[in-house]
């Protein structure tokens, strides 16, 4: 068994590493040098049980957009619920009070069709989000992924060919997994064929603006056309390849996939499962990138922390699945419809699209800065979400300083960290905190930050 990770002075963090070590598979995990352990999150923040204080610079891999236990969020959470106090608290004899159900299979409630009609209203005002009509719910990003793929080869079934940007990140499970990195991962599904990303033209943010050349872009697509004539069904991609490492193309590759697709026929899958709710400034990257997907997925931030996913898409394409044949437990249960709303309401009624912009000037120069120190090499991003890949430096790998950055970030210093994610594609590191961050507290993580890389950088 492999020892768990242990620090000084964390009695209680320690204890709490080393009983999931023993009780739980190491694969639950993805690795990350610090592993952790919260005791209470609030905010920007979260605390360990030895009550440091750690900027949260994942968002729970971007899930909590809007910051963790938001009050005005959680009030209408609970309202949506009947979960006020005077609902839970009673005081009445038989043990039960009355509220929404919480589980309501093949059944339903009137916030799922409140939750529905939200969401489909939010997707529809937005530019790109004509094509929005239906929305097949699930509860994590890779069943959505699944879902969306599903739909789209019911629809006819002699055209079996998937096409997937390569690199790409969509989740572990099922075809999830398959249009998922390369194709000279292990055990491909011989239905799904890569096409490059153009990843060196976006490998800087100040590369952002250059002009790309698409010609060989197009004519992978068009190889492919010439190989699988009709049989080819759909394009999925990300806007930005995230789990991949962080690499923000120029819309214009976008948009020549899109075009290519309505030119063939093929039905064009957005995957925003890490991009949705305002990530890249818009509130769905598709505004951002100025596309109109067919089927948009949808998860992470959706919920801000209550798991719940989304395929939204033609009605057309959601309609060639029959009864049944897209269901399961989870998917669209009152807490995750709630959550929406509840996620929904924010976005609608608040300027946090606007402190993102703010936000993403003072990160890309804070970032930027990094570079001095001689231990990161590049950046990239937009809204806020970046990735800063580590150099090699020291005698040491990129991987390993990107190790070693977590791991003094984590410490911090005068009882005040950084959390961070183990590395992206080997040695980027994912910035992204919440969006609701303010001003201040964005400059103060970011000093914090530069002076405890420069603090490595000298140690080294
Ligand atoms: C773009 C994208 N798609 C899909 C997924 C899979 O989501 P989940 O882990 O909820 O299955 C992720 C998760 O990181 C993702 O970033």
């Amino acid at each position: 068994m492999v020892q768990p990770i242990q620090f000084a002075g964390e009695d209680r963090s320690n204890a709490t590493r080393k009983t999931l070590s023993q009780a739980e598979p190491l694969a639950l995990r993805t690795f990350t040098p610090s592993q952790a352990v919260f005791a209470k999150s609030a905010g920007i923040f979260h605390f360990t049980p030895e009550g440091r204080k750690l900027y949260d610079f994942s968002s729970g891999v971007l899930v909590a957009n809007l910051g963790h236990n938001p009050r005005r969020w959680m009030q209408t959470f609970c309202r949506h619920m009947g979960w006020m106090p005077e609902h839970v608290a009673g005081g009445e004899t038989t043990g039960y009070f009355e509220a929404v159900t919480l589980t309501a299979y093949n059944a339903m409630t009137e916030l799922e069709a409140t939750a529905v009609e939200r969401l489909i209203k939010n997707l529809q005002a937005s530019k790109g989000g004509s094509r929005c009509e239906q929305v097949m719910w699930a509860a994590s990003g890779s069943e959505a992924i699944q879902k969306a793929l599903w739909a789209c080869l019911h629809r006819d079934e002699s055209r079996d060919i998937i096409v997937a940007t390569r690199y790409g990140f969509h989740g572990k499970k099922g075809l999830a997994g398959a249009v998922t990195g390369c194709e000279t991962d292990q055990d491909r599904d011989p239905r799904v064929k890569f096409i490059s990303f153009p990843m060196q033209e976006c490998d800087d943010i100040s590369k952002a603006d250059d002009d790309i050349d698409l010609s060989k872009y197009r004519a992978e697509l068009d190889a492919l056309r010439r190989q699988y004539g009709n049989r080819i069904n759909c394009l999925i991609t990300e806007p930005y390849l995230g789990g991949g490492g962080s690499y923000h193309p120029q819309p214009a590759y976008l948009q020549m996939l899109e075009e290519w697709c309505r030119a063939n026929d093929v039905i064009l899958i957005l995957d925003e499962v890490q991009a949705n709710f305002g990530r890249t400034g818009k509130m769905y990257a598709f505004e951002k990138y100025g596309i109109e997907p067919d089927i948009v997925c949808l998860g992470k931030g959706l919920g801000n922390g209550v798991p719940v996913s989304a395929a939204v898409g033609r009605a057309d394409l959601m309609g060639s699945l029959k009864y049944g044949e897209g269901s399961d437990t989870w998917s669209a249960n009152p807490l995750a419809c709630a959550a929406v709303i509840a996620t929904l309401d924010e976005f609608e009624n608040t300027d946090v699209l606007e402190q993102t912009a703010k936000l993403n000037d003072v990160f890309v120069k804070g970032l930027t800065r990094l570079k001095d120190t001689g231990l990161i090499a590049k950046v990239r991003g937009e809204g806020m979400v970046f990735g800063i890949e580590c150099a090699d430096a020291g005698g040491f790998s990129s991987k390993e300083i990107a190790s070693k950055i977590v791991e003094k970030c984590y410490l911090g210093r005068d009882g005040v960290g950084i959390h961070l994610l183990g590395a992206l594609a080997g040695n980027v590191l994912r910035v992204s905190p919440p969006m609701t961050m303010t001003i201040e507290e964005a400059h103060a993580s970011l000093e914090l930050l530069e002076s405890l890389v420069r603090e490595l950088a000298v140690s080294l």
